[in-house]
């Protein structure tokens, strides 16, 4: 199959990736995340066609491409191209007007690694049809539908936090959203001297999306026992840890842990919050490993790439504070390294985890950046 690879565009849009500050697996337990989009994004090329139903979208990444039918959208063996046939098949259920168009994509963001370039995927696509075939679609509606697609045709039960920072990011800010009422506030990111760097630990263990699954499952398990005692809880936002310990003999200990980590990491994101106002950088980095421990030992989603790298920060002063970000099971490591040290540190740390996994480690500054922009327009 002959893929159109280069065009005139009509349209291009950016669409970025995402870091969460802290905040991890609260998203779907209704709590609060303290997210921001980055600088780091997939750039989508947009032209219609003249076909009312021929879409052919290209990875310049992956040197190939799919095309597809709108009359009949299914899911495909490929997992990249579901997360496109998702927002596509999302958006035919809510308007006749999109048609024939060609795409190609071109990114920055590696995949796998826990900055979310599935959200950044499905919401680029998303905002591009919308305007390029002007469904008059608001951002949310293109958040939702995004996290509707993930659902529907890859399979992960994920919440909505990698789409509503992708599509909502600002520029040097991080956002503290609420996943229940959906209210969020822009919070300054003021780190200085200190600098975000990731370290990406080159694994996503393949196992990453039916434990995510199983994960929401024991969260669920939770509620349900807590509903027997307090009928007003609806989820674990609605749980504090003396509620918790009440009914701490009904739920095995898996539950409970999950339990437990959920109610500290909600507690954790809105001192986050507080730290980055007052600018408490010691606290700021307190937090982002007490966040890392939570992550390891009770929510069990680490892995021993990502403990090693924690561990290893733990060790060295310049580091304020580490953990593995997004859903889990190793991709990047945020740390906060102070800017006189980056240097010195990513050379050390590098070659420690090369030393003891083999692995070349990967290395890159993020800044809280804008979400997804229409870039040029004819
Ligand atoms: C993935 C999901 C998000 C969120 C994170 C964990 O990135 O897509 O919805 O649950 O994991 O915080």
């Amino acid at each position: 199959m002959q893929f159109l690879t280069d065009f005139t565009p009509e349209l291009v849009v950016a669409s970025p990736g995402r870091i969460n500050l802290i905040g991890e697996h609260t998203d779907y337990n209704l709590g609060y995340v303290l997210p921001a989009a980055i600088a780091r994004k997939i750039t989508f090329n947009f032209q219609r066609n003249n076909s009312d139903d021929r879409c052919h979208i290209y990875s310049k990444q992956y040197k190939t491409g799919f095309s597809i039918d709108l009359k009949s959208v299914r899911r495909s063996a490929m997992e990249w191209e579901n997360y496109l046939l998702g927002v596509i098949h999302e958006i035919t259920k809510k308007t006749d007007r999109l048609r024939g168009f060609n795409c190609t994509i071109e990114s920055d963001l590696p995949a796998g690694s826990g900055l979310s370039s599935s959200a950044a995927l499905e919401c680029g696509l998303a905002f591009g049809l919308n305007d390029l075939f002007g469904l008059g679609l608001s951002k949310i509606s293109m958040v939702k539908l995004s996290q509707r697609a993930e659902h529907n045709f890859v399979g992960t039960q994920c919440g909505i936090m990698d789409q509503f920072a992708s599509v909502m990011g600002a520029d040097g800010h991080a956002m503290l959203l609420d996943c229940r009422s959906l209210d969020h506030t822009h919070i300054p990111m003021e780190l200085a001297p200190y600098k975000m760097v990731m370290l990406n630990t080159k694994v996503s263990h393949n196992l990453a999306s039916s434990a995510y699954n199983i994960r929401k499952s024991e969260c669920e398990e939770g509620v349900s026992i807590l509903k027997a005692k307090y009928p007003e809880v609806q989820s674990l936002r609605d749980v504090n840890t003396p509620m918790l310990l009440e009914c701490r003999d009904r739920m095995n200990t898996t539950v409970f842990n999950r339990c437990s980590f959920i109610i500290s990491e909600n507690n954790r994101v809105l001192a986050m919050v507080d730290a980055l106002r007052k600018k408490d950088l010691n606290n700021i980095g307190a937090l982002l490993y007490e966040a890392h421990e939570g992550i390891r030992t009770l929510y069990e989603v680490s892995c021993p790439e990502s403990d090693f790298l924690v561990d290893f920060a733990k060790k060295h002063p310049e580091v304020l504070g580490a953990r593995q970000t997004g859903g889990g099971f190793g991709g990047c490591v945020l740390h906060l390294v102070h800017e006189k040290s980056v240097t010195r540190f990513v050379e050390s740390a590098t070659h420690a985890y090369k030393k003891k996994f083999n692995i070349p480690l990967e290395a890159f500054e993020v800044r809280p950046s804008r979400g997804t922009t229409i870039t040029y327009t004819k």
